[in-house]
């Protein structure tokens, strides 16, 4: 499938921007899993936590009405199992790409996802200072943050490669005339933006 090998592409993009601009690499990888006996044994609590606060907010919550939380939350649980015992491969970053789009479908939007990863990390840090060194806990705290970033970029990235894939595969748009719709918006937003916002001395 056509649109398989451009999410690849884009998947390789991304994580070429988070090696240059965050310094993602395999140190971070062996950070979290030097420490991962104890890593997994706070994924319950974070999960916890995760599923309450989206339980608690009609908005999130209507998802579950659908889809059993207990099924989702067992499935988040493992992905945070891989991520800190250093299972990250190729495959589960192309999964990851996959796992946005299908955030996607469910229609649950990117602030969701990046203010509920920040929540995730937030929760994690907190473990971190309480159990690790200062020293020790920011570092492992970094890592994990910096992986987390990586895979939400991803999250969003599969929003807006959906909507132009759509455009191109199904509405049969070229992806000269879907960058010339953008450009056309954009300049008048720009205009708008100019004359608004940024005032002549
Ligand atoms: C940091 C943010 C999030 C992460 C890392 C995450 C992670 C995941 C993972 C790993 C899966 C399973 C993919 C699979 O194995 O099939 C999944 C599925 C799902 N997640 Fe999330 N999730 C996040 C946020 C959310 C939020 C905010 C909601 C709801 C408001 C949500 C609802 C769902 C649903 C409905 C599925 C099931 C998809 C399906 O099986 O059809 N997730 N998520």
């Amino acid at each position: 499938m056509e649109i398989l090998e451009h999410a690849k592409k884009r998947l390789h993009e991304i994580l070429e921007d988070a090696k240059h601009l965050i310094g993602v690499k395999q140190e971070d990888i062996d950070i979290l899993k030097e420490r991962k006996e104890t890593l997994l044994s706070w994924a319950d609590d974070l999960m916890d936590d995760f599923y309450n606060i989206l339980l608690s907010y009609p908005k999130t919550a209507k998802v579950f009405e659908k889809i059993p939380v207990e099924q989702i939350k067992s499935k988040n649980k493992k992905w945070y199992e891989q991520l800190v015992s250093g299972n990250i491969d190729e495959k589960f970053y192309e999964f990851q790409f996959f796992v946005g789009l299908i955030h996607v479908y469910w229609k649950i939007d990117n602030d969701i996802m990046i203010f509920m990863a920040n929540r995730l990390k937030m929760n994690f840090l907190k473990k971190s200072s309480e159990f690790f060194p200062p020293e020790e806990a920011v570092k492992v705290f970094h890592s994990f943050s910096k992986l987390v970033d990586f895979l939400i970029a991803l999250t969003v990235e599969g929003y807006i490669f959906i909507i132009r894939e759509a455009l191109i595969d199904i509405a049969g748009f070229s992806p000269g005339l879907v960058d010339n719709m953008m450009r056309m918006k954009l300049e008048e937003i720009y205009k708008y933006y100019k004359n608004e916002f940024v005032k002549s001395p």
